[in-house]
């Protein structure tokens, strides 16, 4: 997949209100085979690139990938990855560790960018599941192979996406006793 990087995409939009984005957002690993465009993408890559990071340091890197066979590849390597095996998209979330050494905030600064993503595809209308990449993990290792990551960029997160083709409930998550007002 090419695409012109260079230029700074133009503003989208979205209907989807932001707190009704964060509050209906599921995980959707059942997608239609309906392709996802490049500018749709690109929305997507920038919601990620606005995230905020430690110092402003923004460490991160997105691999996307379209091609089936790695998505195939990748399916095969982690259980519970089997949703990338026909979703349309996969966007794989680095982090630079020459950029942000500190492991607390290479991680923290590609999970804010990883959420950013996933509210952005559900505001698309577009579903998707974050898929977790374990330290030191076989997945971390087939990531870092198959995607030809050089050693200083370390795979933290995977993104499943497509158009969805499952609809779950809003469920219930007020829990009120994990809330503390002034002190514990
Ligand atoms: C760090 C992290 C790792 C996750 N890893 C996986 C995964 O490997 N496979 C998967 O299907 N879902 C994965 N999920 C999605 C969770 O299962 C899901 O967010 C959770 O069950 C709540 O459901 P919801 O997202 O629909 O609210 C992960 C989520 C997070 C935050």
């Amino acid at each position: 997949m090419t695409t012109d990087k260079t230029k700074e995409p133009t503003a989208s939009t979205s209907n989807v209100d932001v707190l009704m984005a964060i509050r209906h957002r599921r995980s959707i690993r059942r997608y239609t085979p309906e392709p996802i465009d490049n500018a749709t993408l690109t929305t997507i890559l920038q919601a990620g690139l606005c995230a905020p990071t430690a110092m402003n340091r923004r460490p991160f890197h997105f691999v996307v990938i379209k091609d089936k066979d790695t998505l195939a590849t990748l399916s095969a390597g982690k259980k519970y990855a089997w949703m990338l095996s026909h979703a349309q998209a996969a966007i794989v979330i680095c982090g630079d560790n020459t950029v942000e050494d500190r492991p607390e905030h290479l991680y923290a600064d590609c999970f804010a960018a990883t959420q950013n993503m996933l509210l952005a595809i559900h505001g698309l209308h577009l579903g998707g599941v974050w898929l977790g990449v374990s330290q030191g993990s076989e997945w971390s290792a087939l990531l870092q192979e198959t995607l030809r990551l050089p050693a200083n960029i370390i795979p933290t997160a995977v993104i499943s996406l497509g158009h969805p083709s499952e609809e779950k409930p809003i469920p219930s998550t007020w829990e009120p006793e994990k809330i503390h007002y002034e002190a514990w």
